[in-house]
């Protein structure tokens, strides 16, 4: 059963479903479940929910969109946040960076010096190396959050995924895959460093993924709102169980999981 919809940008829609997983589905608000959606700016990508765990899925897909698209949030609606929780003089590392622009803000507007900038779609790897080949702050690097082998333990003071996690959960091993990926995220951290998590998905659905004690970290969760001005960042570290926290408490909010490497 779809409990919501979140609005995106350029007529997309993601929907939540019972299993927490990120979604791609034409907006349904009965909750029927349609086998196969469109995404709306690209006719011809058609997806059903695992397509977004696989290579193919956003090479094709990067391939007949050229344009930058940033999911969820961009800098402006996340700016209290990152400035709070990422170090600019730290390296930072951008997982399943898709044709997201939030790290040239991050350099341009805060100051970052060094971030790389990770995605398995190599399409969208040599399409943003070359768009940003002035900008020296920034890397591109082709590869996979799962097997992160050219980066040593503890290299990066700060990592960010916006809707990486989200696509591997869409898989068939999702918790195998999330497991993967969230181990070598905080191989990759640095102690005191921070994976910061953006999603569409209350802590009902991804609190378990992330508080595994095996990653050494501490959890926070905030709600952000669409106008973040006037919609947060709401901190809902409560003394309540986290896990259990369901719906959000504003229309088209996202969440922001801020895990601290002890
Ligand atoms: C929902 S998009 C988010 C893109 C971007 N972070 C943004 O906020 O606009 C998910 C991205 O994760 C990438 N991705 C999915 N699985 C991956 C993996 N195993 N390793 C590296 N990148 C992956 C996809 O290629 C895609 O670019």
């Amino acid at each position: 059963m779809f409990k919501r919809n979140v609005k995106l940008s350029k007529g997309e829609c993601l929907l939540s479903n019972k299993k927490g997983r990120l979604s791609g589905r034409g907006q349904n608000s009965r909750g029927i479940r349609p086998r196969k959606c469109t995404y709306n700016s690209v006719p011809g990508v058609f997806s059903n929910e695992d397509a977004f765990s696989e290579r193919s899925y956003w090479d094709r897909r990067y391939n007949l969109e050229k344009n930058t698209f940033e999911w969820y949030k961009g800098y402006r609606g996340l700016k209290p946040l990152l400035l709070k929780y990422l170090k600019p003089d730290q390296p930072l590392l951008q997982v399943g960076v898709g044709t997201s622009t939030i790290q040239l803000d991050l350099v341009n507007l805060s100051g970052f010096e060094d971030i790389t900038n990770l995605d398995y779609s190599s399409v969208c790897i040599d399409h943003m190396r070359s768009l940003h080949m002035m900008v020296p702050e920034l890397k591109y690097l082709q590869g996979d959050v799962r097997k992160m082998t050219a980066f040593e333990d503890g290299c990066f003071g700060g990592v960010l995924d916006k809707g990486t996690l989200d696509a591997l959960l869409c898989g068939d091993c999702a918790d195998d895959d999330s497991c993967k990926m969230l181990c070598e995220v905080s191989r990759v951290l640095q102690p005191g460093g921070v994976y910061m998590m953006v999603t569409s998905q209350a802590p009902q659905g991804r609190y378990r993924y992330l508080s595994d004690p095996a990653y050494g970290w501490k959890v926070s969760v905030y709600e952000v709102g669409q106008i973040l001005e006037m919609d947060g960042p709401y901190s809902l570290n409560t003394d309540k169980d986290l896990a259990h926290l369901g719906l959000p408490t504003m229309p088209y909010s996202h969440f922001v999981y801020v895990c601290l490497k002890i």
